[in-house]
């Protein structure tokens, strides 16, 4: 799998990765105006499209804005991108911005949207492995159900993590977790129940948590929606995280406490399973 000079899409325009090119007056750039949706890909097809589509919509309304293009254009120039790189797995990122204007803090009326979308092949089936996380402080904005470009906060508490020799944090405010730097977060209790933030303004309504919950309410899984906190989270029976890039990926250590045995749990890769399973055959 390489990512090596893709082609990338801009504004209409399928372009090689290097010729690309958007204006430094560009909001995006400017003011973090802009959102974004990432779908995985599995065996060539896109798995939850519709769900990231209107997502991606809501996103985009809840600033003003309009969605670029229609379901079917948007779906058409994710399956060329998949095919101009050759990416059977992996993920595909669209980038909306509000346009470009002279710099004024003041929305632009009657500008174009910037689109650009690119792919990212990777491996997202096989053996899963547990991540290890801490936790940090969850800085962001009061607008966190908004898919917007905006992810220092996220990238600073990833990049913490890693200089501590772990793979990723869980965001705490006011007590309770809120969400991992780019994933929804689960614990299990012990009498074997699912535990996950419901859903506000405090957290990203991720398409693979509504897909995941959906699943493990069929799967007779007690689901309650509601805050826990990290000293929760070290005393339950196992831990894990969902996003499009990885899927149901199991924790096994929060802040220096093992969790599961140090080993990932049975629940959650059984989630990943039936999440792949049930993916690829609706996948499009
Ligand atoms: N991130 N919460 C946050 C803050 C996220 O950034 C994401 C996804 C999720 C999970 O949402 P979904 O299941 O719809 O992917 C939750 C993507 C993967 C990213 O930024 O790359």
């Amino acid at each position: 799998m390489s990512n090596n000079k893709r082609t990338v899409y801009v504004n209409g325009d399928y372009v090689p990765e290097d010729e690309a090119k958007v204006s430094v007056f560009d909001r995006g750039f400017l003011f973090a105006d802009a959102v974004y949706e990432v779908t995985s890909v599995i065996d060539g097809k896109f798995l939850d499209f519709d769900a990231h589509t209107a997502r991606l919509e809501r996103s985009l309304n809840e600033l003003d804005m309009p969605m670029p293009m229609t379901r079917d254009e948007l779906l058409d120039a994710h399956r060329q991108l998949i095919e101009m790189n050759n990416v059977q797995e992996g993920c595909v990122y669209i980038q909306v911005t509000r346009g470009v204007a002279d710099r004024d803090f003041i929305f632009p009326e009657g500008i174009a949207q910037t689109v650009i979308m690119f792919t990212q092949a990777k491996k997202l089936t096989g053996e899963k492995k547990g991540l290890r996380v801490i936790s940090t402080p969850d800085i962001r904005w009061g607008r966190r159900d908004i898919k917007t470009v905006q992810l220092l906060a996220a990238s600073i508490g990833k990049t913490a993590a890693k200089k501590q020799g772990k793979d990723d944090t869980w965001l705490v405010k006011e007590g309770t977790v809120t969400e991992g730097s780019s994933n929804n977060t689960y614990i299990v209790t012990k009498d074997g129940k699912i535990v996950t933030r419901h859903l506000s303004n405090t957290i990203l309504p991720g398409i693979t948590r509504a897909a995941v919950l959906k699943l493990a309410a069929e799967q007779g899984l007690e689901i309650e929606e509601r805050p826990f906190t990290i000293e929760e989270a070290k005393d339950a029976t196992e831990a894990f995280m969902t996003a499009a890039t990885s899927f149901v990926t199991p924790v096994i250590e929060i802040d220096g406490t093992q969790m599961s045995g140090g080993i990932p749990g049975p629940i959650s890769l059984r989630l990943n399973e039936i999440y792949i399973e049930e993916g690829k055959k609706t996948s499009i």
